[in-house]
């Protein structure tokens, strides 16, 4: 039988630390975790990302301050905005939420943020530190995926793990760190420039899935048993719905299933689980200023 690995129950467990986490440092130190979310724009998906990340802040406790501005806003107010907010004593954390429309430049963005309010793990800093093994904010979907391949019960050492794509965010950060001494995976790296994924995934004790395009990983590209972890959210039209679409993954969930020992679902996986490694991060960049 497939297992299905709920992420929203492991994020319901890790959520209810954080937020005695936050009490107790409040209590102790007077110190409130407080996370700067910023949106440009109206990207569809992003404005619920972004909703929901800010919820999430709130019920753990945090200052969750959410700033949405036009998307004809410069890459200079941009960077502007987020140097204030590295003075900010409120402010523990400061999220960008990517993509920024195309006149503004990721890099100059995320070069911005001062590294140790970086609760993305996304500055060069916090991404050689991870590379080379020093304490730093681990990327929230990449430490997520971790944690949950741990809840389905898989011993990760010794393992083949296949990762599909390589964008920064999610597929070089998690081949990264599956590959450390603490999880000692044997990483394979998959592109759109691997002529057969499938030969790799064949052999694969795990899978994760962040290509970004629905049906990449079908199940006959899978060994059987093998963990399954889809960090792919498309939206299908689909006029049954009430919000006119549906969400799907990158993996082809029904035949995936049938062979797969264990498999995360869209939505309910991996989404979850990012937004606990952030208030994780933004508990922990507080708690570091409180000492
Ligand atoms: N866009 C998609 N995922 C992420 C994320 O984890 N952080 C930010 N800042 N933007 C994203």
């Amino acid at each position: 039988m497939t297992m299905r690995i709920d992420g929203k129950e492991l994020a319901r467990g890790l959520r209810a630390e954080i937020a005695a986490g936050v009490a107790a440092l409040k209590a102790e130190k007077g110190v409130t975790p407080g996370l700067a979310v910023i949106l440009v724009g109206d990207n569809p998906a992003s404005v619920s990302y972004v909703t929901a990340k800010g919820k999430a802040c709130a019920e753990a406790g945090m200052l969750s301050r959410e700033i949405r501005l036009p998307a004809e806003t410069t890459e200079d107010e941009l960077v502007a905005l987020v140097k204030k907010l590295n003075c900010d004593p409120e402010i523990h954390g400061i999220l960008v939420q990517l993509p920024v429309p195309k006149h503004i430049r990721d890099k100059a963005v995320i070069d911005a943020i001062a590294p140790e309010k970086d609760v993305d793990g996304f500055t060069p800093i916090n991404v050689g530190k991870m590379m080379i093994g020093e304490e730093c904010f681990l990327p929230c979907t990449p430490h997520g995926i971790v944690k949950l391949i741990e809840f389905s019960g898989m011993d990760i050492r010794g393992k083949h793990a296949v990762v599909i794509g390589r964008s920064n965010i999610v597929g070089k950060p998690v081949a990264a760190l599956l590959a450390r001494k603490e999880t000692n995976a044997t990483v394979t790296l998959c592109h759109t420039g691997t002529p057969d994924v499938g030969h790799f995934t064949r052999d694969a004790d795990i899978v994760v899935v962040a290509a970004g395009r629905p049906n990449t990983l079908t199940g006959d590209m899978l060994k059987e048993g093998a963990v399954v972890i889809d960090v792919g959210v498309n939206r299908i039209p689909d006029p049954t719905k009430p919000k006119g679409f549906r969400l799907v993954g990158d993996a082809d969930f029904e035949s995936c299933s049938k062979v797969a020992g264990a498999i995360t679902p869209v939505p309910g996986g991996v989404g979850p689980m990012t937004i606990t490694m952030l208030l994780w991060n933004t508990l922990e960049s507080a708690r570091r200023v409180a000492k």
